[in-house]
C-alpha cells in the first residue's frame, strides 16, 4: 500500500471578514508553529481573503486554497474568478465540486471542466463528492459517488495523481452535526478509491472524509484505512479546534 501523507483542509465557506480571516490564519500558525510533522495542512478562505491569508502564512507550512474556480481563463463571466487569478494571490489550489455548489447548479460537466482548468493552471485540486440522505436510504450511495468521481476524473491523467485529493462528504453530514460512523465513512471512501482506479493511481491518491468532523471524532475517522485526512467546515473556524484535528491526523 502506498504511503499516503494525510491532508487536513479547512473550508471556511462564506465566513469571516478579510481581517478576521487573517487573524484566524495567524492564530492557526501560532497553534502549529512549524506545521505538523507528516501532515499537509490547508485552509480555504473566501476569494477576498486569499491574498491576505497567503501573505500572513508566508513561510509557514499551511497551504492556502480557494473554494472553487471558473473553468474559463478570462472573459465575460461576471462575478467569477479564474484559476490564474487564484494562483496570482499566492494560493496553490482549490476545492472543486463542493455539494453546496452542486446544489446551486454546478453539474458534473462543470466540475470536470473546472478540475481540468485548475490543473492546467498549476493548482492542486480537492475534488468533492457525496450523496444525499435520500440516496443513502435508497441504497444508491456507491453508484452515485462512483458516477461523480468518474465524471470528474475522466479529464485527469494518471501522472496527475499527486496533484489532487478526493473528499467524500455525505451531504446529510455537512453542517448538521450528524457525522457518518467511521465504518460508514470507511466503506464509502474505499468505494471512492476503487472508482478512482480507472483513471489515476488509486493507491496513491488521498481520500478525505468531510461532514461534521470535529476535534472529538477526527482521530477515529482518520484512523480508517481508506481515510487519508479530512475536509473540515465549521470546526475549521476555530484555530485551536482545527489544530487538534490536524494533530489527530499525524
Ligand atoms: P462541516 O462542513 O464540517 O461544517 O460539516 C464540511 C464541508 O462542507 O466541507
Amino acid at each position: 500500500m502506498a504511503d499516503r501523507t494525510p491532508l487536513v483542509a479547512g473550508n471556511w465557506k462564506m465566513n469571516t471578514t478579510p481581517a478576521e480571516g487573517v487573524a484566524l490564519a495567524t492564530a492557526l500558525a501560532a497553534e502549529l508553529p512549524g506545521g505538523q510533522d507528516g501532515v499537509e495542512i490547508v485552509v480555504c478562505p473566501p476569494f477576498t481573503h486569499l491574498e491576505g491569508v497567503a501573505a500572513a502564512l508566508e513561510g509557514h507550512p499551511v497551504a492556502v486554497m480557494a473554494q472553487t474556480i471558473h473553468d474559463q481563463a478570462k472573459g465575460a463571466h461576471t462575478g467569477e474568478v479564474s484559476a490564474a487569478m487564484v494562483l496570482g494571490t499566492g494560493a496553490t489550489g482549490t476545492i472543486i465540486g463542493h455539494s453546496e455548489r452542486r446544489a446551486a447548479g454546478e453539474t458534473d460537466e462543470m466540475v470536470a471542466a473546472r478540475v481540468r482548468a485548475a490543473l492546467d493552471a498549476g493548482l492542486f485540486v480537492i475534488l468533492c463528492c457525496g450523496e444525499s440522505l435520500e440516496q443513502r436510504e435508497a441504497g444508491e450511495t456507491e453508484a452515485w459517488v462512483k458516477g461523480q468521481v468518474a465524471a470528474a476524473l475522466g479529464v485527469v491523467t494518471r501522472d496527475e495523481t499527486d496533484r489532487l485529493a478526493i473528499a467524500y462528504e455525505p451531504i446529510w453530514a455537512i453542517g448538521t452535526g450528524k457525522t457518518a460512523t467511521p465504518e460508514m465513512a470507511q466503506e464509502t471512501c474505499a468505494q471512492v478509491r476503487a472508482a478512482a482506479a480507472g483513471f489515476i493511481d488509486a493507491d496513491a491518491v488521498r481520500v478525505l472524509y468531510g461532514g461534521s468532523v470535529n476535534a472529538d471524532n477526527a482521530a477515529q475517522l482518520m484512523g480508517q484505512p481508506d481515510i487519508d485526512g479530512a475536509l473540515v467546515g465549521g470546526a475549521s473556524l476555530d484555530a485551536a479546534g482545527f489544530a487538534t484535528i490536524v494533530r489527530a491526523a499525524a
